[in-house]
């Protein structure tokens, strides 16, 4: 997989070249609940792992931090959000949230959204990890990934829904329970602060009129409908989030150091 333009079979890279720009499973709606929980002040200075189309970003410097530096793997999608926050104290990096650079107790918050469920377990404990040596003692990590429930979702079903999963989106998503995503953040060291949760429904009109507003969500379905590939890639997304919406869910949590 290239790290260097933006792959258009990956779902969210599909959806962002209709124009979505929500691309996190809770929300804008769950969002709001994690940037609200993070306390966010002048005083921050925040990372944020993966910002993407900059969703967040937005949000976030809208509180004017001290400072913020994006950390983001796809090096067409870190320099289009360079460009459109270009300031000397906001910066975006083009680096794996695994492996920074930045120095250790150097950050106030660090916050990342739908970017630990598309890595192995294995890496998602790495970028934890790498999250807890930026912070500085006391600082919050902030998440917002796709879950599973209940907790304790039978094995045999969570293989079916990662098959489904990894199919439809083409990429090797691994969400997890609640209790899961709680004890791979106390296992690195973080003590959880907040669990919040919504409905997984990126996908449900409801939700895209809710996170896009009207117009925007007028421009999507325009696009889609113009665009037949996509169209058919979406509808298999959407399909399969149909299919296991019984157990798909969104947690937002966090984390102190
Ligand atoms: C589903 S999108 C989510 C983007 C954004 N956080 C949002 O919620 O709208 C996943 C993003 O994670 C980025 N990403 C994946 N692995 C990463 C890593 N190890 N380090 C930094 N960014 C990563 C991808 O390039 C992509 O921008």
């Amino acid at each position: 997989m290239s790290y260097k333009s933006i792959n258009t079979e990956q779902g969210h890279w599909v959806l962002a070249k209709m124009g979505k720009r929500v691309l996190r499973p809770g929300g804008k709606e769950l969002t709001m609940k994690l940037v609200n929980g993070l306390q966010i002040t002048k005083e921050d200075e925040i990372v944020e792992f993966a910002p993407g189309m900059g969703f967040t970003a937005n949000l976030l410097l809208q509180k004017y931090p001290k400072n913020y530096t994006g950390v983001e793997l796809n090096e067409e999608a870190a320099q289009l959000l360079q460009a459109k926050i270009n300031s000397t104290h906001y910066k975006v990096l083009n680096a794996s949230a695994s492996e920074t650079g930045l120095a250790t107790s150097s950050v106030t918050k660090v916050i990342g959204e739908a970017m630990l469920t598309m890595q192995p377990d294995h890496r998602k404990s790495e970028i934890m990890r790498e999250a807890y040596r930026i912070l500085k003692p006391g600082g919050c990590y902030g998440i917002h990934e796709l879950g599973l429930a209940p907790d304790n979702l039978d094995f045999e079903i969570k293989k079916e829904i990662q098959q489904g999963l990894a199919k439809s989106i083409k990429v090797n998503a691994r969400p997890l329970t609640k209790t899961e995503w709680c004890t791979l953040l106390e296992k690195e060291g973080f003590k959880i602060k907040l669990v919040e949760e919504n409905a997984m429904d990126l996908l449900k009109v409801k939700r895209i009129i809710a996170d896009e507003g009207i117009l925007r969500t007028l421009k999507i379905g325009l696009n889609v409908l113009t665009h037949p590939e996509e169209k058919k890639k979406i509808f298999k997304m959407r399909e399969t989030f149909k299919k296991y919406e019984n157990h798909l869910i969104s947690y937002a949590i966090v984390a102190e150091k």
